[in-house]
């Protein structure tokens, strides 16, 4: 089957799963109803790239890895991106007013509950990893240092775009920006992917080069989308990497010198994926790729 279909068909198959799994985790973590309300307001409306990430790059690993030993580590990355993205649309920092195709969520519950629902679902992510039922007690201690070094990365990558916002930044600026924000959570959720197939120190470092290069190559589109893209599809604001002057390739390089910088990375990271040729079956990551360069949202 070729690649695409591969991945499109994993995605189809494991998102009713996950998508089950974050409610209901979060619906029976939290009593306050309106911090409960708040906390669903945007999970499982995502294309939940991260948590189908983790699954497939566990099966290119151990192609018969189930679901259900994947599931726990899947969502927390998907805990994790959604309070980054509910903190991030806030008026202190990005204040945007839609997301995931629905009113965000300090909009929707106010400020205050919107703060803390990004606090409750931050903390889920940890309280899932370690109920994961069935986990070695080492691999658990790893995916949750995986997981705690990502997110220290994507808080200095914001903190950045903050301090670089309305500066000339240098490419290597922008660039560092892109892989602390971005890049950190995509290679953690591929790599504990990878960690739970029980892959060996080489392949989970060659895997975590693909991925971070993949991370990156995500962030440029995602600012490609910003610039470029119809509100509608996209299902978010998109107006705020220009009013805010964000730090981002599209305004360094203009349009056509950031459409080119994304395929040189989307050419670099395939290059790293052939690397894993003979380690893992790489279809699903291949597929995972492709999904992600013809993505219009
Ligand atoms: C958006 O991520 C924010 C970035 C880190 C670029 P996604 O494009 O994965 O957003 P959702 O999860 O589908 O809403
Ligand atoms: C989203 O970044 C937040 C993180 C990556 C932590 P952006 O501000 O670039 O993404 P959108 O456009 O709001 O989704
Ligand atoms: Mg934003």
């Amino acid at each position: 089957m070729e690649a695409l279909a591969l991945y499109d068909g994993l995605h189809a198959s494991s998102q009713p799963v996950i998508i089950s799994f974050l409610r209901e985790f979060a619906t029976s973590h939290i009593a306050d109803e309106r911090l409960r309300a708040a906390s669903l307001h945007l999970l499982g409306l995502g294309k939940l790239v991260r948590p189908t990430a983790v699954i497939a790059s566990a099966r290119a690993f151990s192609p018969d890895i189930a679901l259900d030993a994947c599931l726990h580590t899947a969502s927390a990355m998907e805990f994790i991106h959604t309070f980054t993205l509910i903190h991030d649309d806030m008026p202190e920092m990005d204040d945007a007013k839609v997301r995931r195709g629905v009113p965000v969520v300090h909009i929707q519950y106010g400020s205050d509950i919107a703060l803390l629902a990004g606090d409750g679902l931050f903390n889920l992510a940890f309280a899932a990893v370690a109920k994961a039922p069935n986990m070695a007690a080492r691999l658990r201690e790893r995916i949750l240092r995986e997981i705690t070094s990502a997110v220290s990365q994507v808080i200095e990558g914001q903190a950045r775009e903050l301090a670089l916002s309305g500066k000339d930044a240098t490419l290597k600026e922008v660039e560092e920006v892109e892989r602390l924000k971005t890049g950190e959570l995509f290679s953690c959720a591929i790599v504990c992917g990878a960690l739970l197939a029980g892959a060996g120190d080489e392949s989970v470092e060659a895997v975590r080069r693909f991925a971070l290069l993949l991370g990156h190559a995500f962030q440029i589109k995602d600012d490609l989308l910003s610039a470029t893209g119809e509100k509608e599809i996209v299902g978010k604001s998109l107006e705020q990497d220009e009013a805010l002057q964000r730090p981002t390739i599209v305004r360094l390089l203009g349009i056509e010198g950031a459409k080119r910088r994304y395929m040189e990375v989307n050419a670099a990271s395939l290059h790293a994926l052939a690397k894993l040729d003979g380690r893992a079956d790489t279809a699903l990551l291949r597929g995972l790729h492709e999904s992600l360069v013809s993505r219009q949202k």
